[in-house]
C-alpha cells in the first residue's frame, strides 16, 4: 500500500471529515445511554504539523481555521478547533500536530462509552496503540476494518456510529466495496449510524456512488459535501464528501449551519461548492 495518511493529514478533506465526525458524536452524546465507535480505518491517532509534506497540506486546512479568530466561527467550528487545540490552549493557539479520528472520538467519548479502531499496517496501529495508551474505553485492533465490521457489530451497546475511511488508493474499486459495506451493515444493524468518508475527484463518480445506495433500498442518507474546485477540475482532489445512514436527529441542521462557512474558509476564493441533502428519506 502506497497511502500514507501523514502526508494528507489536517488537508482540506481531513478537516470536512473530522468537522462531520464531531457532529456526529455531539448529538449521538446528547442521550445518556452508552455507546459504541467503530472506526475501521483508523490510521496513527496523532500527525506532525511541523512535517514539511503535512505543513503543506494543512496550510490550506487546519492551519487555514486555526488563523480565524474562533468568535467568528460557527459553533461547530468552534467546538474543532477546540478539539483540535486541546482543552488548555488559548483561543489564537497555533497547533503543532493534528489529530485524527481516534483523537478526536476519544475526546468526546464519555466514560461508559467504548471504541475500536481498526489499522492493518503493524507501524500505523502500534502508533495508535502509544496515542491511546491508558485509556481502557478505547481498543486498537491490527485489522482489516471492512472484515471488523462483520465480527463487531451490532455491539452490545445497542446504539453506536461506524466511520469507514479507507486510502481509496483504486477509488472505483473503493466506493463500490464501500457503498456493499454500509448496505450489508445497515441490513445486520438497522439500528447503526453508518458514516463513510469518499473523494470527490470526479463528479460522476461520486454521484454513481449516490444511486448505488439509494437504489440499495436504504431509508434515510444524508450527504455532505464539499468542494474546493470546480467538478471534474484537474487538481488532485477537487473536494469530498460523507455519507451518513441513519443521521442522528437534527444532524443535518448542524452540518447545514457549518458548512457555508467552512466552504467560504477553505476555498476563499469561493471555487467548488458545497452542500447537505438527503439521498434518502430525511
Ligand atoms: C484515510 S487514512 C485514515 C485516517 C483516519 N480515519 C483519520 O481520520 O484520522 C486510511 C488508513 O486506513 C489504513 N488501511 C488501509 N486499508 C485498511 C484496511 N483494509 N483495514 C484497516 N485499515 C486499513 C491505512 O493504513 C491508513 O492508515
Amino acid at each position: 500500500m502506497k497511502y500514507r495518511h501523514a502526508c494528507h493529514a489536517g488537508n482540506f478533506a481531513d478537516v470536512t471529515k473530522h468537522v462531520a465526525l464531531i457532529a456526529l458524536l455531539l448529538r449521538l452524546t446528547h442521550k445518556p445511554r452508552p455507546l459504541f465507535f467503530l472506526d475501521t480505518h483508523a490510521g496513527r491517532g496523532r500527525y506532525d504539523l511541523t512535517a514539511p509534506q503535512t505543513a503543506a497540506e494543512a496550510k490550506g486546512g487546519i492551519l487555514r481555521l486555526a488563523a480565524t479568530p474562533r468568535a467568528t466561527l460557527p459553533a461547530l467550528l468552534a467546538r474543532y478547533l477546540e478539539i483540535v487545540n486541546g482543552p488548555d490552549a488559548g483561543a489564537t493557539a497555533r497547533p503543532q500536530s493534528y489529530p485524527g479520528s481516534p483523537r478526536i472520538a476519544a475526546a468526546l467519548l464519555r466514560v461508559g462509552d467504548r471504541a475500536a479502531f481498526c489499522e492493518i499496517e503493524p507501524a500505523e496501529a502500534a502508533a495508535l496503540a502509544r496515542e491511546l495508551r491508558g485509556d481502557r474505553r478505547l481498543g486498537v485492533h491490527c485489522r482489516d476494518g471492512f472484515e471488523a465490521l462483520g465480527a463487531l457489530l451490532p455491539p452490545a451497546e445497542k446504539r453506536g456510529l461506524v466511520l469507514i475511511d479507507p486510502p481509496y488508493e483504486d477509488p472505483a474499486a473503493e466506493l463500490e466495496h464501500v457503498a456493499a459495506a454500509l448496505v450489508e451493515t445497515a441490513r445486520r444493524w438497522p439500528q447503526g449510524v453508518l458514516a463513510a468518508w469518499y473523494p470527490i475527484k470526479l463528479a460522476s463518480v461520486a454521484a454513481r456512488f449516490h444511486r448505488r445506495l439509494q437504489a440499495a433500498g436504504l431509508e434515510r442518507v444524508l450527504a455532505a459535501e464539499l468542494c474546493i474546485h470546480p467538478d471534474d477540475s484537474r487538481a488532485s482532489l477537487n473536494g469530498s464528501g460523507l455519507v451518513i445512514v441513519n443521521p442522528p436527529w437534527q444532524l443535518d441542521a448542524d452540518l447545514r449551519g457549518a458548512w457555508p462557512a467552512l466552504h467560504a474558509l477553505l476555498a476563499p476564493d469561493r471555487a467548488g461548492r458545497q452542500g447537505v441533502r438527503w439521498l434518502a428519506g430525511g
